[in-house]
């Protein structure tokens, strides 16, 4: 049986407020949510692993270094299987490592490695809280998108009054639950993604391609389908496994990229074009392989046809996304894409750029909208695909409900 329910990964860490952590996973897993908890040693001090591994039923994970937790890294599995990471309650200590990116234990590793958004709501003695020191970490955490539940002004465990008692554990939830339902706002909302490069054959086993990768479009396609879409993926030649929830469609050529995206345009009301299409492909293929003693002079090209042109003259009220790779300044070409085919929006981004882009895991990218230009900062192509889904879902919903209702 697929369980279909948010992944919350749960950080413990040495608090005496760490018992909270309990009744926070109780609260969580009310809301339907997985919960799988990660401690430090410290917070062992606290609570033991048994009392998480009784109420939520999964394992507790407790160190980088243990065989049987899994045949795969188990930090990495972690934070990849998290919708949201939450850390609660955090220390000084541990607000200090994330903010500086330390990663010596396994809920470092994993805060660290994972893409979820990362709620943090820290617990400790008025002074630690006051100190300039973890001041400037929460800022730092902050500026990076973490969500940091601010703790609550009272009695603390020291016997001091003032800030740092742990937030409540219902605003803890609530502001985990809110991340992990932002996720469902695609719900019914047909979606179509074209991903990865294509190839042309010059003949049985050459081709022409190009070093489109498609983890962008798979990611995309991925994040769509946790938020409640109906995805359809046509993605060209690539090792990358189908996307969970998602209906794949493998194709080599434009050609068949092209028969495969209208077959599916019917359903979709936006279609995301990420793929790296062929503009040109050999004239003539030959059946059979050119042997080299034969030799070949040149390849005589021909224009494959523009699907997402196509696309755009029957576009009727669906939402069209573009994508732009170009080595310099892609805005102005992006822009003029935008115009020529008729789309929402173009997602623009410089290949040139050593370590970004084609085949890299991580992307900068700037969307040109008909009005404005918007430039992200760099980051990797899973969070990419969650910042372009919460810029592109309201309207996406709207094209949705406007098909529907016609
Ligand atoms: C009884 C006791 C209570 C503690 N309470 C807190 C606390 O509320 N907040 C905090 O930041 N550190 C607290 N500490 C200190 C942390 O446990 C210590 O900094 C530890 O190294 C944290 O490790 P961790 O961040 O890996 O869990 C406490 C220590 C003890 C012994």
């Amino acid at each position: 049986m697929t369980d279909n329910r948010p992944t919350i990964v749960l950080g413990v860490t040495g608090c005496i407020a760490a018992y909270k952590a309990a009744e926070l996973a109780r609260t969580l897993m009310r809301a339907d949510m997985r919960v799988k908890v990660v401690m430090t040693e410290a917070a062992q001090h606290f609570v033991g692993a048994a009392t998480f591994r009784a109420l939520t039923g999964e394992p507790v994970a407790t160190t980088l270094w243990d065989d049987q937790a899994s045949a795969r890294v188990f930090h990495v599995s972690l934070a990849e299987e998290a919708d949201v990471m939450v850390i609660a309650p955090a220390t000084a200590n541990t607000l200090a490592k994330l903010a500086s990116g330390r990663a010596d234990d396994l809920l470092s590793t994993t805060a660290l490695a994972t893409e979820a958004p990362l709620v943090i709501a820290p617990a400790m003695n008025v002074h630690m809280w006051r100190d300039e020191a973890t001041r400037t970490n929460v800022e730092t955490l902050r500026s990076r998108r973490a969500i940091v539940v601010e703790p609550e002004s009272g009695e603390l465990a020291c016997g001091e009054v003032g800030e740092g008692r742990l937030a409540d554990v219902e605003t803890i939830a609530t502001a985990v639950i809110a991340e992990a339902r932002r996720t469902r706002d695609l719900e019914g909302v047909g979606v179509l993604v074209t991903a990865g490069g294509t190839q042309e054959p010059i003949d049985a086993v050459r081709f022409i391609g190009n070093r489109g990768s498609g983890k962008t479009g798979f990611a995309i396609a991925e994040e769509a389908a946790r938020r409640g879409a109906r995805v359809t993926l046509v993605a060209g030649p690539t090792e990358l496994p189908d996307p969970f929830g998602v209906a794949t469609v493998r194709v080599t050529t434009a050609a068949e990229m092209r028969d495969a995206v209208l077959g599916a345009y019917a359903d979709a009301d936006v279609v995301v074009a990420s793929a790296a299409v062929a503009d040109f492909r050999p004239k003539a293929a030959s059946e059979a392989k050119i042997k080299k003693a034969d030799g070949l002079a040149s390849i005589e090209l021909e224009r494959t046809s523009d699907i997402l042109a196509e696309l755009g003259e029957d576009r009727g009220l669906r939402m069209l996304v573009g994508f732009a790779a170009e080595t310099g300044d892609p805005v102005p070409s992006a822009q003029e894409k935008l115009e020529r085919k008729g789309l929402d929006v173009v997602v623009a981004n410089d290949v040139s750029v050593p370590g970004l882009g084609f085949a890299s895991d991580r992307n900068r990218v700037t969307l040109v909208w008909h009005d404005r230009v918007e430039n992200l900062h760099e980051m990797g192509k899973k969070q990419l695909a969650r910042e372009l889904w919460d810029r592109f879902a309201k309207r996406a919903r709207a094209a949705h409900e406007e098909r529907t209702h016609r």
